[in-house]
């Protein structure tokens, strides 16, 4: 376990790299750019960190994200003072080969659909272990929810057949809770969000499918970087 962490950490890095000598070359100097929050993105705010002077500042998908950045020196923006980003840079919980991802298993889903719903490109960066060869559903579905309509949500979801279990001693940055949605099969993972946008109570599911990813580079051990997508 500790040397599967310590080489999917190495491939984190990896991705962040690689992910940053791509970015360089598609921004310039007056954009802003979009950033998620995970520890794939912690390796990536570190690059980005070197090339403060390419770009204006960054919109963040959290308050950790908010804080690493500043703590970097990279100025920060509010999205409400912005219309569009040129890219946003993000990880992923599962990702599959059409770029539908589930995301939110940092709690920061909310923020991440809302900043990848303005930008114009929206990058992946995931190791190895992040690919959903078929269909998405083994990472448990995170889904936040205003904090009265737990138990509605909830039973919502076990009616679909799945099994939430309430994340333990979190908050997200907007006040809410999160349902983990354990053995949910996701087949039609875009109606599927829709769906699940439709039930009262529900803030945001982790399903990113309605809005991918446009491009997903992956880190892998056995054949070094990949690109996927446009
Ligand atoms: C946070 C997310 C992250 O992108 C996702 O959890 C991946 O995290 P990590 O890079 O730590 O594996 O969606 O809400």
């Amino acid at each position: 376990m500790v040397s599967f962490m310590k080489k999917q950490n190495e491939l984190k890095k990896m991705v962040a790299v690689e992910a940053m000598s791509f970015v360089k070359n598609i921004i310039s100097k007056k954009n802003i750019i979009g950033v998620g929050t995970g520890s794939t993105v912690d390796y990536f705010i570190e690059e980005l960190s070197h090339f403060k002077e390419n770009f204006l500042g960054a919109v963040a998908s959290s308050k950790r994200t908010e804080l690493l950045l500043s703590k970097h020196g990279i100025k920060l923006f509010d999205l409400n003072e912005l219309t569009e980003l040129e890219v946003y840079i993000d990880g992923a919980d599962e990702v599959d080969y059409s770029l539908s991802m589930i995301k939110g298993g940092g709690g920061a889903l909310t923020r991440e659909k809302i900043i990848a719903s303005v930008s114009k490109e929206f990058i992946c960066i995931a190791d190895e272990s992040k690919l959903a060869e078929n269909n998405l559903g083994k990472f448990p579905l995170p889904v936040e929810v205003i904090p009265m309509a737990t138990s509605v949500v909830s039973r919502f979801f076990m009616d679909l057949g799945g099994s939430p279990i309430l994340r333990k001693n979190f908050v997200t940055d907007n006040g809410n809770y999160i349902l983990d949605i354990h053995n949910f099969k996701i087949e039609n993972s875009v109606d599927m969000e829709k769906n699940i946008n439709n039930i009262p109570g529900v803030v945001t599911c982790g399903l990113f499918a309605i809005r991918g990813a446009d491009k997903l580079i992956m880190a892998t051990s056995r054949s070094g970087i990949k690109y996927f997508g446009k």
